[in-house]
């Protein structure tokens, strides 16, 4: 097994609305990523994907609250920091961390390079305006971005091109963990394919040692990530590899959410293209036992009642289901 760059375990955080009402968007999420890897997070809108990575870098203002469990990165448990340690010790060098839209947030009137002056001074204040130029242009000329971007403004950027530069500033001082969520949405292919090759070379040419990549376009994962995981109502519900993941979901949920990937290399997969019927529950109040049940056509009345444990098999596998992987799959067999 290689070096662990992120442990998480358990962790429970919160929002807290305006009203005083709880709304329990990452409830009790476990994971692993080694180093050169990458984990994909899969779910439908509003199932906890960017509270899980506003949680995993540690910023926690109001409405977001940490409740319970750890994060450690690269051996380093950042759990109990505050915010503002969190900013000055592990964002940008530990953890670096991409806001869903985050092409958009580039304020229009600022320079490219003073964006990366900003993020590098925040560790260390002794190097230059020169020495901090000298080194924008030698990753930027590695990751196959001109230089010149570095003296534009984000308004004289392309999409494409803006999004590939926000992905070379948060880097620039080459993190243990990428946090992307949803980094190639609203873009156009040809974009979207730059950015997801950017990704990849970031981390064969050892800019990030891990990511995780946030999409709610499963057919991406399949092609930029080792592992898949699909979160479902704040809880993590099927956890495998990518090929797994895609060719042989078992739980019901990453059963429907799959069901419908188109995998360009290997050809529309031969399954009948079944939508989800329903919507994901409120996760001010969230139902008792299974989340997915009250959606879930293979759902018995025992699964509205008993909470579901994370159960493993095949050795790394991970779902949370009360049958066996056997009965499921028959189920799906009878199914067609
Ligand atoms: N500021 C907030 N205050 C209260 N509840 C919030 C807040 N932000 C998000 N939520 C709730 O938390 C849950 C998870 O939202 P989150 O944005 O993490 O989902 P998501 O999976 O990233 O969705 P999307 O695919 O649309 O980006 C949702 O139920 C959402 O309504
Ligand atoms: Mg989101």
């Amino acid at each position: 097994m290689g070096k662990v760059m992120l442990e998480v375990n358990d962790l429970k955080t919160k929002y807290v609305t305006r009203f005083k009402e709880d709304v329990y968007a990452v409830d009790g999420v476990s994971l692993k990523i080694e180093e050169g890897k990458s984990l994909g997070v899969a779910g439908e809108s509003g199932c906890g994907k960017s509270t899980l990575a506003l949680s995993l870098i540690g910023y926690y203002f109001a409405p977001l609250h940490y409740m319970s469990g750890e994060i450690i990165i690269d051996g380093q448990n950042i759990s109990g920091m505050k915010p503002d340690e969190v900013r000055k010790k592990v964002l940008g060098t530990e953890v670096a961390y991409i806001p869903q839209a985050a092409m958009n947030a580039l304020n229009p009137t600022q320079k490219i390079i003073r964006f990366i002056e900003d993020v590098i001074q925040v560790h260390d204040k002794s190097l230059s305006k020169k020495d901090i130029y000298d080194m924008a242009v030698e990753r930027f000329r590695i990751l196959g971005l001109p230089p010149e971007v570095l003296q534009k403004h984000a308004v004289e950027l392309s999409g494409g091109m803006k999004q590939r530069t926000v992905i070379a500033i948060s880097t620039i001082l080459s993190p243990k963990v990428l946090i992307a969520d949803e980094p190639s949405s609203a873009l156009d292919v040809t974009s979207q394919k730059m950015v997801i090759k950017m990704m990849r070379e970031l981390m064969e040419k050892g800019f990030i040692k891990s990511m995780i990549f946030i999409t709610h376009e499963l057919p991406l994962l399949y092609n930029v990530t080792d592992d898949i995981m699909v979160m479902y109502a704040g809880q993590i519900v099927e956890h495998g590899t990518a090929k797994e993941m895609v060719f042989d979901p078992v739980h019901p949920y990453s059963k429907g959410l799959m069901g419908s990937i188109i995998v360009p290399e290997e050809g529309t997969r031969d399954v009948q293209l079944e939508a989800i019927p329903g919507t994901p529950p409120n996760l001010k109040h969230p139902p008792d036992g299974c989340r997915f049940a009250p959606r879930c056509k293979y759902a018995k009345p025992e699964c509205k009642v008993y909470d579901v444990p994370e159960k493993e098999f095949e050795g790394h596998r991970m779902y949370r289901c009360i049958y066996d992987v056997d009965y499921l799959k028959e189920a799906y067999g009878r199914n067609g």
